[in-house]
């Protein structure tokens, strides 16, 4: 006898929606063969169905409001990709749970906020709950932290997981241009999420990176205790005085566990040029993992889009149909420990620029207060100007942060700066 099909009852048919019908139509036998049972939509939901989808949705039972296609006899899955972390995401997904439905989703808000309780409620009821489009859209970054390198200690996990801040920091340093025209070009683009501080500001980054950070270490999801820096403040002069001395300037996130508990930080920061991250042009992501035994693996891939979205979110699907289970963070939900957070504290180089007052004595100032601070020179340049102001560019040895902190809060004091200095975190990759 045949076996029996694997039910996906799909919400949301926006870009990533379609890309799973169009995977589902295409590749039925394939399919079918790697999963050893058919996988097939049974019924969908969407706001607005008059909408033209460029999908055959014929043969789909049509379900307006999503809880009540989570609940449906005739769903085996639950396949989120409305997005939200509120409202109808979360109301439908703790629905399918209840009753008794799988769920694939690829919203990173919805577990940045809500993975811990929904983890239990899935585990607890042998269901499971899986999201490997939430985070680098096609890279299959989730089976790899929690099956292939499920051996490892993790010591690091980094990455560039926004493709439109990539975007636009590429663009920026390939084009000379500066941020906001970018910005704007993003935006005609489509690039931009409806509202764009979640591009921009770094949240959709950082709801990925705690997400990565929960498996990596065995800690409850803790969004909140990332440190948040968007690319808002990069400026065109900071883009090309980095690529001056080797550098390129990244949104990257930063996961680590050291003594003093879990850092986690996703801020602008400068990678070596000839670095695999520095070298990630566009929408393009990267994510660094690095455990003990295995080393450094680099995975590069396309963040976003139809096709790499669905590809993962069929990833997950194949493997419930396969039978195949693994928690949601790799570890039980119940086991998994408070994050004891930890402000990022590891020493590192950082670049400073800053314009000073052409005076004889303005350098030593604030050599002087860097100094005092603990903070050590390491490379410094003085670029050509004419008039009173002197930009200045100062890459420092690996400091503290609280040092260069300290050092900073000093130099207005010193009364030679024109202007705000800046200062940006040079990761060692
Ligand atoms: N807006 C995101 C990006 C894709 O630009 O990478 C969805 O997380």
């Amino acid at each position: 006898m045949p076996a029996a099909p694997l039910r996906l009852g799909l919400a949301g048919l926006g870009t990533v929606g379609i890309g799973v019908v169009k995977i589902v139509q295409a590749e039925a036998e394939l399919i079918a063969a790697r999963a050893g049972r058919p996988v097939a939509i049974t019924a969908v939901s969407a706001r607005d169905r008059s909408r033209n989808r460029d999908a055959d949705l014929s043969g789909y039972a049509w379900e307006t409001d999503p809880v009540a296609l989570a609940r449906r006899g005739d769903v085996d899955v639950f396949v989120e990709v409305m997005g939200g972390h509120e409202g109808a995401a979360k109301a439908a997904t703790e629905a399918a749970l209840a009753a008794g439905k799988h769920v694939v989703t690829a919203n990173k808000a919805l577990l940045a906020h809500h993975g811990q309780s929904l983890a239990e409620a899935a585990e607890a009821a042998g269901l499971s709950l899986r999201f490997e489009a939430a985070v680098a859209g096609g890279i299959p970054v989730i089976k790899a932290l929690t099956e292939g390198l499920a051996g490892n200690r993790m010591k690091r996990v980094m990455g560039v997981m926004n493709g439109t801040c990539n975007y636009i920091l590429t663009r920026m340093q390939s084009a000379g241009l500066p941020y906001d025209q970018v910005f704007e070009e993003a935006r005609s683009l489509g690039y931009l999420e409806a509202d764009p501080n979640l591009d921009v500001g770094g949240i959709d980054a950082g709801h990925k990176l705690s997400l990565l950070a929960a498996i990596a270490f065995g800690t409850r999801v803790a969004f909140d205790a990332v440190e948040l820096e968007g690319i808002g403040n990069v400026s065109i002069d900071d883009i090309r005085l980095a690529e001056d001395m080797g550098y390129r300037i990244k949104l990257l996130g930063v996961a680590q566990m050291t003594g003093r508990g879990l850092e986690q930080r996703m801020t602008p920061c400068l990678v070596p040029a000839d670095s695999p991250l520095g070298q990630l042009q566009g929408g393009t992501n990267m994510v660094v993992l690095e455990g003990d035994s295995v080393g450094q693996i680099v995975l590069r891939g396309p963040g976003a889009g139809m096709g790499p979205t669905a590809s993962a979110v069929m990833g997950d699907v194949i493997d419930l149909a396969r039978g195949f289970r693994v928690p949601t963070f790799g570890i039980p939900a119940a086991q998994l420990v408070p994050a004891q957070p930890a402000r990022a504290a590891t020493p590192a180089p950082y670049y400073l620029r800053m314009t000073l007052v052409d005076k004889p004595g303005a350098l030593a100032k604030i050599a002087t207060c860097l100094g005092d601070a603990g903070v050590s020179i390491d490379q410094m340049r003085q670029y050509g100007h004419e008039g009173a102001n002197a930009p200045v560019l100062i890459v420092t040895h690996k400091a503290a942060p609280d040092d260069l902190a300290h050092a900073m809060a000093r130099f207005a004091a010193t009364g030679v700066l024109t202007g705000a200095p800046v200062a940006i975190r040079i990761e060692e990759v």
